[in-house]
């Protein structure tokens, strides 16, 4: 990959010789070059800007050292080269977008100072770039440098080769869109903290399972607005979070009044879930994963799965289970977000997934069919229908 970067500062790109980056430029998978935006500049003052049209305080980026860095950098570019323009203004950069960057073979990077760059020379770049303009955040700072540092470190290292062990960047924080699990190393025992049980246990289901656990809590926790994405398709309006114990009073009058219909559209007050008590649903919710749905404020969506042997010798199945909708809200797609979420939470070792229904339960069963579930059993247990799904490695 070649990267050139353009600026007023170029020593304030001297960290890319560090490190893992500087490692990679000296191996020759990525050939950086920093060019000083003064040196196409005409006048004694090797002036870059100027005073804005129509007023206002600070200064402009003029036009001109641009197009003429920038058509240098074109000049010396084999095919179309994507030319990023970090700026508070921008596209939010994330994870998705550095593993988009990193597929290109030539990024340039525009690095403006002041009150910004010219309009203009935005439209003129596009000429020979595709141009973006990306933001780190939602905070202004000083010029594009740092931001251009931190975009290319985070693209760089997503370079085949960059990173000896590859491994490590699928277990990362928002490769899958949740946050990374909680790491420890010796000692067992530090300043009367230890280290997880289980992480001792050598048991590498137990590991994953409680790991996978831990990323779903740290992003219910830490990045809630991680966790709907999945489920913004249907409902945007949602807040998600993974339940704790102490939306199990809620929870249960939800699953109370789900269960009634159920229970007329089955003939049934046999369904498991209407003997639900409170203790035995605050128990579920350390066996599950369980997620919570709140409609300003109120709990009116629920949803779960756990990681189960499935048929034998097929591997892991993550059992969904307990999807519901407040009667009031249903007809809304809630349900079938909630069905999307629930299957993106599953862990890694999960090859299918499985759920059961009334067998009476005529829109429940419209929905499964149409989320892609096959009917694999019926009447085990009675008066239910068991579907299952082949998981998809997109999922
Ligand atoms: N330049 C100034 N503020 C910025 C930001 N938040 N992101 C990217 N570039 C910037």
């Amino acid at each position: 990959m070649r990267i050139d970067v353009v600026s007023i500062f170029p020593d304030y790109l001297a960290p890319l010789d560090l490190s893992l980056i500087g490692k990679a430029r000296r191996d020759g998978l990525i050939e950086l070059h920093v060019h000083d935006l003064r040196t196409f500049t005409h006048d004694r003052h090797r002036t870059v800007d100027d005073t804005p049209y129509g007023g206002g305080a600070g200064m402009v980026m003029k036009p001109q050292p641009w197009s003429e860095a920038l058509d240098q950098v074109a000049a010396q570019a084999d095919a179309r080269p994507t030319l990023v323009i970090p700026g508070p203004g921008g596209q939010r950069f994330d994870q998705a977008m550095a593993r988009r960057l990193a597929e290109c073979d030539h990024l340039v990077f525009a690095c403006g100072r002041y009150e910004g760059i010219d309009e203009r020379v935005y439209e003129y770049a596009a000429r020979d770039f595709e141009v973006r303009v990306v933001s780190l955040g939602d905070y202004v700072l000083n010029g594009g440098e740092v931001a251009a540092l931190a975009v290319i470190e985070a693209v760089a290292r997503l370079v085949p080769g960059v990173i000896g062990n590859a491994a490590s960047l699928v277990e990362e924080s928002h490769e899958d869109g949740l946050l990374e699990y909680p790491v420890y190393t010796k000692p067992e025992h530090w300043q009367g903290l230890s280290v997880p049980e289980v992480l001792l246990s050598g048991d590498h289901g137990r590991i994953a399972a409680w790991r996978h656990e831990q990323r779903l809590l740290r992003t219910a926790a830490r990045r809630p607005d991680l966790l709907p994405r999945a489920a913004a398709a249907g409902a945007g309006e949602l807040e998600i979070a993974v339940a704790t114990a102490a939306d199990a009073g809620e929870l249960l009058t939800l699953t109370h009044a789900c269960w009634l219909k159920e229970g007329i559209d089955n003939r049934s007050l046999d369904i498991p879930a209407q003997h639900e008590t409170l203790q035995s649903l605050t128990q579920s919710l350390r066996d599950w994963t369980t997620y919570v749905a709140r409609l300003d404020g109120r709990l009116v969506g629920t949803v779960r799965g756990r990681l189960q042997d499935g048929p034998a010798g097929k591997g892991a199945q993550w059992d969904i289970g307990r999807l519901m909708v407040a009667p009031d809200l249903q007809g809304r797609g809630f349900g079938r977000a909630l069905l999307e979420l629930i299957q993106r939470s599953a862990p890694p070792a999960a090859v299918t997934y499985g759920l059961l229904t009334g067998a009476a339960s005529e829109g429940n069963l419209r929905m499964y069919r149409r989320a892609g579930f096959r009917v694999v059993a019926r009447d085990d247990p009675p008066g239910t229908v068991s579907l299952a799904k082949r998981r998809r490695a997109t999922d």
